[in-house]
């Protein structure tokens, strides 16, 4: 197959100029009596409730369409029992779909056949989960090594294989003890490891964090992040925690009764809220943290071109005020040598207050 490869740029997961890894359309999950008549027919519009009433059916996904890019951090968030779980499991159909097309790297996943699955589940899409999932009995050494027992490699090979992904998740010293000898945190890099040793294209993570303590968890987040930083590895992340989201996610999926409400940057659902619902959800988010001077910026005044600060486009709010109040006057907006605008004391405090560049340039 001829693709064209674009040159890559790490911050930047590019969109549309590769085939995405998973490409979902009009996928839904209906559980319960008569479940494949529903996606299609009049029930299809009714709420949740209402279909529960008519019908008895559950629509837990819901219609759903989005890609995932290869090298990006596909987050999908929504509160408890909006459809996350059965969605992510949909994509290797460990919950098989009612209806809707699906693909991995082109690939029709819906026509797949036992062994083909058992393939892409063995080798391409491996699961994180949050209940970690472990063998009590095993080392954490032959925990991480279970995939690739299944896959059947042989045991040298396995040991010496897990042994590097013991180091990868910093969990040296601690091969030879149990789970159950382990933190929370600790068994989870157990389960992040397994994950990691058969060297998927993609990680699927189903809320692996929600059980641990606050501070353990950020740790593990920073974990993905320099993982993910180090390996350009897919993942698609499920969460229902914001601030985790908007940390990890390259883009963010909020999920809502089983339907999508909004597909985009941490910037764009902080920013542009697609709707009330959205708006609400991200009302306590620090914007000044997640909003960038792109977002900010107003166009340069010739004697500005040239003077103050430089600042790259995805520098944060916050990290510009405190370049405009050293400075003492407005800051440029500069991408390869470019000067694309300039932000000042105003326009950086008004896109704060919540209104975007233009209105800010207008009021
Ligand atoms: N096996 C099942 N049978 C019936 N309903 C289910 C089943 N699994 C999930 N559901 C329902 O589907 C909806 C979505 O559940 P789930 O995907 O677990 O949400 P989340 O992971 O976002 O909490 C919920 O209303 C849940 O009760
Ligand atoms: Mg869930």
């Amino acid at each position: 197959m001829a693709t064209t490869l674009a040159p890559e740029t790490p911050d930047s997961p590019k969109t549309g100029d590769r085939t995405p890894v998973f490409s979902v359309r009009d996928m839904w999950k209906v559980f319960g009596p008569k479940a494949d008549r529903v996606p299609g027919s009049p029930d299809a519009e009714l709420s949740a409730a209402d279909l529960r009433a008519r019908t008895g059916c559950t629509a837990a996904v819901r219609d759903v369409s989005f890609d995932v890019e290869p090298g990006e951090v596909f987050v999908v968030m929504g509160l408890s029992g909006s459809g996350k779980s059965t969605l992510v499991r949909c994509l290797t159909r460990l919950i098989e779909p009612t209806s809707g097309t699906l693909k991995i790297d082109g690939e029709d996943v819906m026509a797949m056949d036992k062994a083909r699955l058992r393939d892409l589940r063995r080798h391409r899409a491996a699961m994180v989960f949050q209940h970690f999932g472990l063998l009590p009995h095993r080392s954490v050494l032959d925990n991480i090594a279970y995939g690739l027992e299944i896959q059947g490699m042989g045991k040298a090979e396995r040991r010496a294989k897990a042994a590097e992904m013991v180091e990868k998740v910093g969990l040296t010293g601690l091969e030879r003890r149990r789970p159950g000898q382990l933190s929370g945190g600790q068994q989870q890099r157990v389960g992040l490891a397994r994950a990691l040793a058969v060297d998927p294209e993609v990680l699927l993570f189903d809320e692996p964090f929600s059980a641990l303590d606050p501070l353990i968890r950020r740790d593990m987040q920073e974990e993905v992040i320099r993982l993910h930083h180090e390996e350009r590895r897919t993942m698609v992340f499920i969460t229902h925690d914001l601030s985790e989201a908007l940390r990890l996610g390259d883009r963010i999926m909020l999920m809502r009764d089983g339907g999508i409400v909004q597909i985009g940057t941490p910037e764009e659902i902080v920013g542009s809220p697609a709707d009330e619902y959205v708006r609400d959800f991200v009302r306590d988010v620090p914007r000044e943290q997640v909003l960038t001077v792109r977002r900010a910026m107003r166009p340069a005044k010739s004697d500005e071109e040239d003077g103050g600060p430089a600042l790259t486009p995805g520098t944060t709010v916050a990290d510009a005020i405190e370049a405009v109040a050293r400075s003492g006057g407005p800051a440029r907006v500069v991408d390869g040598g470019r000067c694309l605008g300039v932000v000042d004391h105003a326009c950086l405090l008004s896109v704060v207050a919540g209104l975007d560049g233009k209105e800010a340039a207008a009021a």
